[in-house]
């Protein structure tokens, strides 16, 4: 079953994955909300009424982790990041019609009314499992406070997710050699009662919706295994005390809903904020999120499905595919909603091949591009061209001044300056004469290629029609030449300038969802007034005002010495963070002694008797807080000898302990007792030279 092209008479909406407010945005997150917003930007323009919404994720591990790190209430720390995003996302043009927050009381009473749903429907029961616990701090570990070895690939896993493997969800108790993030200790599993999502119930509904979802080829893919195979339960609750509770009529659960509950339901609820803020008649989100008519419940397929519902549009990256194309579906249809159209998964944005890091140093930040003083569309089209959406990519501050220098400013720039600074020059605006059949041909070829890519969901094909139309723009003016057809043959003249300000007016109408602020600076050179947002597809075949003014440069030459700042910058950053992945802990940052230059004698060395001892007994020093009386067996005899070792280590742990002795150290009487000898040790810290396999004791160490 095949859904109906774009624009279809239901409203769309189009939503981004939720960034967790829990730090900084960098241009990995990007991608998601650049893809996003061009897409939505394109459903508009070939007619398809449509909201674009997000909001931020602020609850679950992701947040709680780093609030405590930073010493702040979770709440207030997830609002601050959260009002950053709000303001950062318009820098980079990206427009959400709303963008609310999942601790909202619209979320959570819609998350709230979801789980009595399921619960009501019978998808829900209570189990005993193993959780993760510190003993330590006696505690439960969920999630992101422990970590340890996925145990379907074997990679290094965090809490839930798989993050440097199979990306797969890890539900709790499942990761192996579980160690805690809190003290480092083991952790130990212990058993708790959770509530869980019986996903088996939808095993069939499914496996039925992958056959008929659109999007990327990994979304529609990757999820066939998982959906196929056994469906584990999925634990919706969590021992924590931050996030939204678990509804019950008493209130006594002691646990809050797990994040992926009321993250993706976000989704709803801002579309219904959305609706509330223009009125239904406007836009109605439950025309969107829910089925006509009656609610469906159950999990048997319904034929008629096409009749129902709105068109829903997910855009994420590729690490949350399972999230969005197996629970989110079991979550809507177990509460009767809607079910997604289609989900585009984005390609990771790394750097010279290796994953961000969300520690500052191995990332370009929105910040950090912004203060750069570039203008928005061009880390747009940079982020939107260049690869197929799914394709990991790399981002090079070379690659975007190469991208932006050649294909923004040599091509589109170029010929639009060439176009309207001619037309300006010779006829004071749009010339009076007939479009020629052959750009008008090029120019209807376009416009269907940018219905077809919105349909197909292709952004980088949709960003790239400005280029290819300013391609031909530029050939057809070196080969008409007009420069030399104003005085030999005026009226030539006029048709070529007619059409090459006819194209003009058309890549400002196909380059809008890409690069929405450049397409309104090249609309207001072109004498249009309102905004090119506003417009129809077919407005690029119509004339352009009969005047304008001189035309300044469209886009700006990004300069070598600028990107060679910043590329030291960020190589910096990322030379210092692997010199301290490398160095693991402290040791490097001491001082070091300076070695002694005089060398002495093997002789000399000769001179020195280290033997392999043991510790036997260890006792206090009266009135001396540093020292400790040591018995050390050193073979041949056990030997009395003061060590200032009392502060450094644990008294109870000496005895035993194989130690090297200076046997022939002069004798000394310290704090009135005899030593006969000195334990060696290395630093302030006095850690205990020892062997390193069982030479007997009394062994002469040379
Ligand atoms: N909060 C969840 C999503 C919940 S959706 C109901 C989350 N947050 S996130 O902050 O980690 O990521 C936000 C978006 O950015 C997601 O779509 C994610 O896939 C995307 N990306 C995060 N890092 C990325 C890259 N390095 N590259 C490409 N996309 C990346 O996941
Ligand atoms: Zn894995």
């Amino acid at each position: 079953m095949s859904h109906d092209d774009f624009p279809t008479d239901r409203p769309a909406v189009v939503t981004c994955g939720l960034p967790y407010a829990n730090g900084d945005l960098h241009v990995g997150h990007l991608r998601t909300y650049v893809a996003g917003d061009a897409l939505s930007r394109g459903l508009r323009r070939i007619g398809q009424q449509t909201a674009f919404v997000c909001g931020s994720d602020m609850h679950g591990t992701p947040v709680a982790v780093n609030a405590a790190e930073a010493g702040v209430d979770p709440r207030e720390f997830a609002l601050d990041y959260h009002e950053t995003y709000a303001e950062t996302f318009p820098q980079f043009n990206v427009e959400f019609d709303n963008y609310g927050h999942t601790d909202d009381a619209t979320n959570t009473e819609l998350t709230q009314e979801f789980v009595r749903s399921w619960v009501e429907e019978g998808h829900v029961h209570e189990k005993e499992i193993e959780v993760a616990w510190d003993t330590e701090e006696d505690q439960p570990l969920p999630d992101r406070y422990v970590e340890g070895t996925c145990p379907y690939c074997g990679e290094q896993a965090r809490g839930d997710e798989c993050d440097e493997g199979c990306q797969r969800h890890l539900e709790p108790g499942e990761i192996e050699a579980p160690v805690s993030t809190l003290t480092g200790n083991p952790a130990e599993y212990r058993t708790r009662e959770h509530k869980f999502l019986r996903l088996s119930d939808f095993q069939g509904y499914l496996q039925e919706f992958l056959d008929r979802i659109e999007g990327t080829d990994n979304a529609k893919n990757q999820p066939r295994e998982w959906v196929d195979g056994e469906l584990q339960d999925l634990c919706i609750t969590r021992d924590m005390d931050w996030g939204i509770d678990y509804p019950t009529e008493d209130d006594t659960e002691d646990f809050v809903l797990y994040v992926w509950v009321d993250a993706p339901i976000e989704y709803v609820a801002s579309t219904k904020q959305y609706s509330e803020r223009v009125g239904k008649s406007k836009y109605d989100w439950e025309s969107v999120w829910k089925f006509d008519g009656e609610r469906r419940h159950g999990t048997e397929w319904d034929d008629d499905w096409t009749t129902a519902g709105g068109e829903i549009v997910h855009v994420i990256g590729r690490d949350i595919i399972q999230h969005h194309a197996v629970f989110w579906p079991a979550m809507l249809r177990g509460a009767g909603y809607n079910e997604p159209r289609s989900i585009l998964a984005t390609g990771f944005v790394g750097i010279d091949g290796k994953a961000l890091s969300t520690s500052r140093s191995r990332a370009v930040w929105a910040d950090e591009y912004l203060d750069a003083g570039f203008h928005p569309d061009l880390f747009r089209y940079y982020i939107a061209t260049g690869a197929g959406l799914e394709t990991d990519v790399d981002f090079s501050w070379d690659r975007f001044a190469e991208r932006v220098n050649g294909e923004l400013v040599g091509n589109v720039g170029n010929f639009i300056n060439r176009a309207l600074l001619f037309a300006h020059r010779n006829f004071d605006g749009t010339p009076d004469a007939d479009v020629s059949d052959d750009v008008r041909d090029r120019i209807e070829t376009t416009l269907s290629a940018f219905e077809a890519a919105v349909r197909e969901y292709d952004v980088r094909a949709l960003a790239e029609l400005a280029t290819d139309l300013s391609d031909y723009g530029n050939e057809y003016i070196q080969r008409t030449e007009p420069w030399h057809l104003v005085d030999e043959d005026p009226e030539e003249a006029a048709r070529v300038i007619r059409d090459c300000v006819q194209l003009a007016k058309a890549v400002a109408v196909v380059m809008q969802p890409v690069l929405p602020g450049k397409a309104e600076q090249l609309w207001g050179q072109l004498g249009e007034t309102g905004s090119v947002a506003d417009v129809s597809l077919s407005t690029a075949l119509e004339a352009p005002p009969e005047t304008f003014d001189e035309p300044d440069q469209l886009f700006e030459q990004v300069e070598d010495d600028h990107i060679a700042e910043l590329n030291e910058e960020l190589q910096t950053r990322m030379d210092d963070a692997s010199e301290d992945e490398d160095d693991g802990d402290e040791e490097d940052d001491i001082d070091l002694e300076p070695l002694e230059t005089d060398r002495i004698s093997f002789d000399d060395f000769e001179g020195v008797d280290m033997r392999v001892g043991e510790i036997r007994s260890a006792e206090p020093v009266e009135d001396a807080d540093k020292l400790l009386k040591l018995e050390v067996d050193i073979g041949h005899e056990v030997r009395q000898v003061v060590a200032g070792l009392a502060e450094l280590h644990d008294i109870g742990d000496l005895p035993g302990t194989r130690v090297i002795l200076l046997a022939n150290m002069e004798q000394a009487t310290i704090f009135g007792v005899e030593s006969n000898g000195m334990v060696l040790a290395a630093g302030d810290e006095a850690d205990l030279l020892t062997t390193h396999d069982d030479a007997p004791l009394g062994t002469r160490v040379q």
